[in-house]
Formats: C-alpha cells, sequence, structure tokens
C-alpha cells in the first residue's frame, strides 16, 4: 500500500506526534508499504526534511506554546490536498490533539475521500471534548467522576460541596495532562482555575477519584488487556508519560478476572457509545474497592514504542508491526 503517515502538526502534543510518526512510519516501511510523512502544519521544505530523519525526541515538560508552529492553519488545507494529490491508499493519522484528533483533520479527509486509520469525525470530536465524553458515558450508564463543567461565566460557589477535596480542574480539551490541576485545599482552586483557562474556555471540575491508574486498548471489536500504570510522580503527569523510568507499567494489570471482564466491557462500550473505530485506548481510574471510573477515551493515542497501546497489544502477543497492521488494514472514510 501507498501510505502517509500524518504526524507533528500545531497542537501541545506536537513533540509527541512527530516521535510516534517516525516509529510509524519505520514499521510500516518494514511491513512493506511505500511510506510518505507529512506534517500538516509544515512548508514544503520542512516536509523534506521531516522525511530525511527519524531523530525526534520529547522533552521532559510539555512544549511551550511560543515553540509550536503557530498561524499554520492554512497550511492544513494545502498539505492534505498534496496527500490527495499523491493517490495513497490511506493515511495513519499519528496526529495527537488539536486539528488531527478532534474531527478537523478526519473531515477534511472524509471530503477529500481518503481513508484513515481510526475514528471518524464525529467521534473524534466527542471523544476530544471531556464534557460531551462525559454525557455520552453517563446516559448509558457507564460510571464516571461525579463533576461539574465551569465556564468563564461560572463562580466558585458553583461547585457542590459534595465533590470535596482533592479536586480535579482540568481543561474540556486537551490532552497529555497539559493543565490538569489536583487541588487539595479551596485556597489554591482559584490559581489553578486561571492556569487551566490557559488551555481552554471551558474547564471539567470533578472529583478525584483515589487509587489505580490503569488504561485499556480497543483494537477493532476487541478490548485487550489492561495496562497498569504506576508513575513515579503522584499524577500521570506529562514528566510521567514520556521520561523513561518516570512510570512502570504492568499488562497484564494484577486484577482479578471478572473485574478485569468487566473492566474490558464498560472500555468497549465506552469505544462504541462515542462511535469509535479501528483502535483507541480508554482511561481509567479503579478504587481499592475495585470500582471502575472512566476518564476519556484516546481516539489518536501515543504510538512509540514506550507507548500503553503497543503495551497492551504486546501482553496480547501482538507486536508493533502486527500492530500497524490491523490498524492500517481498518482506514476508513465516511
Ligand atoms: N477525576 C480524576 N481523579 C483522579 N485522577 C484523575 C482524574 N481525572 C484525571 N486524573 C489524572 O490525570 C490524568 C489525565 O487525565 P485525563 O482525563 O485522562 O486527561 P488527558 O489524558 O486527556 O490529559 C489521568 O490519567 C489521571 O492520572
Ligand atoms: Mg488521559
Amino acid at each position: 500500500m501507498k501510505i502517509v503517515v500524518l504526524m507533528g502538526g500545531d497542537s501541545s502534543e506536537r513533540e509527541v506526534s512527530l516521535v510516534s510518526g517516525d516509529q510509524v512510519a519505520k514499521a510500516l516501511t518494514e511491513n512493506g508499504h511505500e511510506v510518505i510523512k507529512i506534517d500538516p502544519a509544515a512548508t514544503k521544505a520542512e516536509q523534506t526534511e521531516l522525511n530525511q530523519t527519524d531523530k525526534h525526541w520529547i522533552g521532559i515538560e510539555y512544549p511551550d506554546t511560543a515553540i509550536l508552529p503557530l498561524h499554520r492553519g492554512s497550511l492544513y488545507t494545502k498539505n492534505i490536498l498534496i496527500i490527495k494529490r499523491l493517490k495513497v491508499d490511506a493515511v495513519f493519522n499519528a496526529l495527537h490533539g488539536g486539528k488531527g484528533e478532534n474531527g478537523i483533520v478526519q473531515g477534511m479527509l472524509d471530503a477529500c475521500e481518503i481513508p484513515y486509520s481510526g475514528s471518524g469525525r464525529i467521534a473524534s470530536m466527542i471523544a476530544m471534548e471531556k464534557d460531551m465524553t462525559k454525557f455520552f458515558f453517563e446516559s448509558n450508564q457507564l460510571p464516571v467522576p461525579d463533576g461539574i463543567v465551569f465556564t468563564k461565566n461560572s463562580k466558585i460557589t458553583d461547585i457542590p460541596d459534595n465533590l470535596g477535596y482533592p479536586l480535579i480542574v482540568k481543561p474540556n480539551d486537551q490532552g497529555s495532562t497539559i493543565g490538569l490541576h489536583v487541588v487539595e485545599k479551596e485556597s489554591d482552586l482559584r490559581s489553578a482555575i486561571e492556569d487551566a483557562f490557559k488551555f481552554g474556555s471551558k474547564l471539567i471540575i470533578e472529583e478525584y477519584i483515589p487509587g489505580r491508574e490503569i488504561t485499556v486498548a480497543i483494537l477493532g471489536d476487541r478490548a485487550l488487556s489492561i495496562v497498569e500504570i504506576k508513575p513515579k510522580h503522584s499524577l500521570y503527569d506529562y514528566e510521567c508519560k514520556y521520561t523513561g523510568g518516570m512510570s512502570s507499567y504492568e499488562a497484564p494489570a494484577d486484577i482479578e478476572p471478572t473485574l478485569t471482564k468487566h473492566i474490558q466491557e464498560i472500555s468497549l462500550k465506552a469505544h462504541h457509545v462515542l462511535g469509535c473505530r479501528g483502535y483507541s485506548r480508554v482511561d481509567l481510574r479503579l478504587t481499592e474497592k475495585g470500582k471502575p471510573y472512566l476518564l476519556e477515551v484516546n481516539t489518536n493515542p501515543g504510538m512509540t514504542g514506550t507507548s500503553l497501546v503497543p503495551k497492551s497489544a504486546k501482553a496480547e502477543n501482538i507486536n508493533f508491526n502486527d500492530l500497524l497492521e490491523q490498524i492500517i488494514k481498518n482506514a476508513r472514510c465516511d
């Protein structure tokens, strides 16, 4: 197949996406495909450079918005049209966050009738908005942390007392724990809210779920092994996510079989009620008493060597190259 790997982009997860893209491109090439890497936020000269290197790396902290290729939005249209002209069989969308994961790129590819990996434009949009995700989950009897949507018009007094402390404050539409705060006491609330507003105009404020950090990869119509994440920090933050040695992982997680099955079932249902397809990764918290809470569905999850979906697949004896093969062969457009 002739495949374009879309990577980079102009979101705050750009660096992660460049690393995912390099590794996806390498594996698909090994699988015998003709692969071209395209950064939708890059100029023509930058595309050439992208295809001559695979030495991207992820910094310890999320990139300062000052170094992101801002005001590159118009390049997306040009670059998608270039893909159309290349007459590719499929696009592997390794973009994380922003336009690459929120349905915009999916919609552009739909309009050009280019099949792409993963979820379509509507599921991508819903999954990117944590408030919409929670609405779909709650209306389908799926367990979510109690909380509210906090806008610029909201008041601190709107936050129900029963949420207690610690509280989670997070932007509605970011990823990689960007702009997320665990607020231990009321006096820290205002500054956390102010910071989170730097990343979006809507926030989620919800109860903190103590317990274990788990995630479930969905491949095709199947939930794979549960992965437990044990971050060195109290939160699975940007540094723990992307710095080697800052988290340890267990796949399959040490969870008794009946509960494992239940968690896999609700994760698969979460994927389906949002209308996701192909693959995704469902993030959950699991309390000491064994009650799982769904946090979100990642429609374009990380695909680096140390990412969670490849770890989950490996626990099922599916190696990285086979995993990508299964994903790309299910590429679709609407
Ligand atoms: N309600 C919550 N209770 C406890 N921890 C949470 C809660 N919400 C988020 N977290 C922590 O923050 C991390 C990121 O939150 P998540 O909702 O998955 O957003 P994203 O990964 O898109 O930034 C989670 O993996 C978890 O460690
Ligand atoms: Mg998450």
